[in-house]
């Protein structure tokens, strides 16, 4: 019983604290801007980070991935919250309060990782 107990209480810190994801950019076709970030980032986050955002549900104000230089400078706070790799699976991000939003696939995950790897490499 202590055993199962404890099982519950670090599935529940680890889900609670996720992890960077180890990602690397991928030497051919690496994802850029314009190949997914843009999309990627207004499809599913600028609802609420945004400055121009209407109704931000909280999202705090310093966190805006509106430009490339904005995703570049908060890269390493979006991988541990969004992103899929090697070493984590992080899926805190988006926000699942407003439940009519699409969530990203596993595969566009993966592909963040990459992308915001390859922001860093530049
Ligand atoms: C429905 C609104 C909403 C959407 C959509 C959303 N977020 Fe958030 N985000 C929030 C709120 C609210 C917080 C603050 C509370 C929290 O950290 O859980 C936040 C916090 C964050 C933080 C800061 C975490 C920290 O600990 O400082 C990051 C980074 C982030 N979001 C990334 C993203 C990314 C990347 C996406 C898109 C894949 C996204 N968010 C989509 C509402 C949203």
């Amino acid at each position: 019983m202590k055993l199962l107990a404890l099982a519950f209480v670090s599935a529940a810190l680890l889900a609670a604290c996720d992890s960077p994801t180890g990602s690397t950019c991928p030497p051919t076709d690496p994802p850029t801007y314009a190949s997914f970030g843009q999309a990627f980032f207004s499809k599913y986050c600028t609802d609420c980070h945004s400055a121009n955002s209407p109704n931000r549900h909280d999202a705090p104000g310093d966190q805006n991935f509106d430009t490339e230089d904005d995703i570049r400078r908060h890269a390493a706070d979006i991988d541990s919250e969004a992103a899929a790799g090697p070493d984590a699976t992080n899926t805190s991000m988006p926000e699942k309060s407003v439940n009519v939003m699409t969530l990203p696939t596993l595969e566009e995950r993966k592909l963040l990782g990459q992308y915001l790897a390859c922001l860093q490499a530049q």
